[in-house]
């Protein structure tokens, strides 16, 4: 694979400030933002009244603790546009994510806000080895999800050819692939193994495809996939954070010769980490519940939002902002089995191990004599689904989950195929026990 380290003047100054620089950019952009909510978003000015802080309170950046946070339900109890933070019409801009229940998550951008968000996607579309000339093939989705228009103006702005696919129609992701050659792909990992099945079905070889770099986000994805994907292709596999509620993509980013974990764009987002239970912040290190404020957001300002994201902190690396941790998944997808706390994420690593096993899996829950039982559905790969083959597999991967994870799984290896597949974020987990 190619080496894409950046060179000397490549980077944005603040890439490289100090920390005492880039500390002193936040705590101005933080009074600015909590004054912005609190003047102009009445929910904030009752939140903060109620909990007796004001904006001037804040002196240090660690003063922040004392505000209140803000969650999912917010947003949702001012549907559509109520914590907008300007007139509706110098809102230019409008996402939402669909919520699995309930209203979406409505999110609104003023023409600032899409052009901040435009140059970090920009930003992190180079960090993973991107450049002016690239032709990026997006195939996040386009539409509400922030995914696809967000990637899609992050590389024009950063000088490419965008070629806007959006997901779905996978014979044709590949079609285009061979025919305009892009060199990056930005997609969900889940549906790049697709894309791979794809490719492998119409007999031509991933590695001999142009592209040398994927930026791959929107759900949670392990190191071992990223080593399944870079053998695949032949290219580097980077990971890209964000949640529309703070911006969409771009809110983290890993860099390209490092691939240790993402850097947080943190002149324009300032993270916390916080006990899930207690609300209470953790020291760098400690792994916790990530929360965001948002320094320069103008249409919907986010005072210390849960993101119910897992992760830690870590000192910069490639830059000198602050890393997060490639997330191990969200509060939401944790699975407790007979008291053993599992995510989707552990699950993958394990059958990653297995020779004979596809990436394609579906965690399902039952409830069998009042015993929470967990089968992992999982696809055998097409020179190892024989009968006797795939016995082998299933003793294999509940080995490993029952020693490395800690809990006893059922394990359903099945033909080539025959797991659900998405065009967009994967549905690891199908619950079926009764809800009380
Ligand atoms: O998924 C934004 C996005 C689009 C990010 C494309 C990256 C690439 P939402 O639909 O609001 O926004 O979902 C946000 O997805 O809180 C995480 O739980 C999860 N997520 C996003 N990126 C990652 C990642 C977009 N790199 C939620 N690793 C977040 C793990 C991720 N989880």
């Amino acid at each position: 694979m190619e080496d894409l380290a950046p060179r000397p003047g490549d980077l944005e100054p603040v890439e490289t400030a100090s920390r005492d620089e880039l500390c002193a950019l936040q705590l101005e952009r933080l009074k600015w933002s909590l004054s912005h909510a609190y003047e102009n978003v009445p929910f904030f000015r009752e939140r903060f009244d109620a909990k007796g802080v004001h904006p001037s309170d804040l002196k240090t950046l660690s003063d922040l603790s004392r505000f209140p946070f803000t969650a999912k339900s917010d947003l949702r109890d001012h549907y559509p546009f109520g914590l907008f933070a300007v007139p509706r019409d110098k809102i230019v801009r409008i996402h939402a994510s669909s919520g699995t229940t309930g209203k979406p998550t409505v999110v609104g951008y003023t023409a600032n806000d899409i052009e901040m968000w435009a140059n970090l996607v920009a930003r992190s579309i180079r960090a993973s080895g991107g450049r002016a000339g690239d032709i990026i093939h997006v195939a996040y989705g386009y539409g509400l999800f922030t995914g696809g228009l967000g990637a899609h103006y992050g590389a024009e702005k950063l000088g490419c050819t965008v070629i806007p696919v959006s997901g779905g129609m996978t014979e044709r992701q590949v079609t285009l692939i061979q025919d305009f050659k892009p060199r990056i792909i930005m997609v969900t990992p889940s549906y790049l193994l697709s894309i791979l099945d794809e490719f492998r079905r119409q007999g031509i070889d991933p590695r001999e495809s142009t592209l040398a770099v994927g930026v791959f986000g929107a759900e949670p994805w392990t190191n071992s996939m990223r080593l399944e994907i870079e053998q695949a292709f032949d290219m580097h596999a980077v990971d890209i954070y964000g949640l529309s509620e703070i911006l969409g993509p771009g809110v983290a980013n890993e860099c390209v010769e490092t691939k240790d974990g993402l850097h947080i764009w943190e002149d324009h987002f300032y993270p916390e980490i916080i006990d899930p239970e207690t609300g209470e912040v953790l020291p760098d290190g400690e792994i916790g519940e990530l929360v965001f404020t948002t320094l320069t957001k103008e249409g919907l300002p986010m005072i210390r939002y849960r993101t119910r994201d897992l992760t830690r902190l870590l000192p910069g690396t490639a830059r000198s902002m602050r890393r997060m941790e490639k997330v191990t998944g969200r509060s939401d997808d944790m699975i407790i089995l007979r008291g053993v706390n599992v995510f989707p994420t552990q699950i993958e690593e394990q059958i990653l191990k297995c020779e004979g096993l596809s990436p394609h899996f579906q965690i399902e829950l039952k409830k069998t004599d009042r015993l929470d039982v967990m089968t992992v559905h999982v696809e055998a790969l097409p020179g190892a689904a024989s009968e006797d083959q795939r016995a082998g597999s299933t003793k294999e991967l509940a080995h490993h989950i029952k020693s490395v994870v800690g809990v006893s799984a059922a394990i359903n290896v099945t033909e080539p195929g025959a797991v659900e597949r998405s065009v967009g974020k994967a549905k690891r987990v199908v619950d079926k026990r009764p809800k009380n």
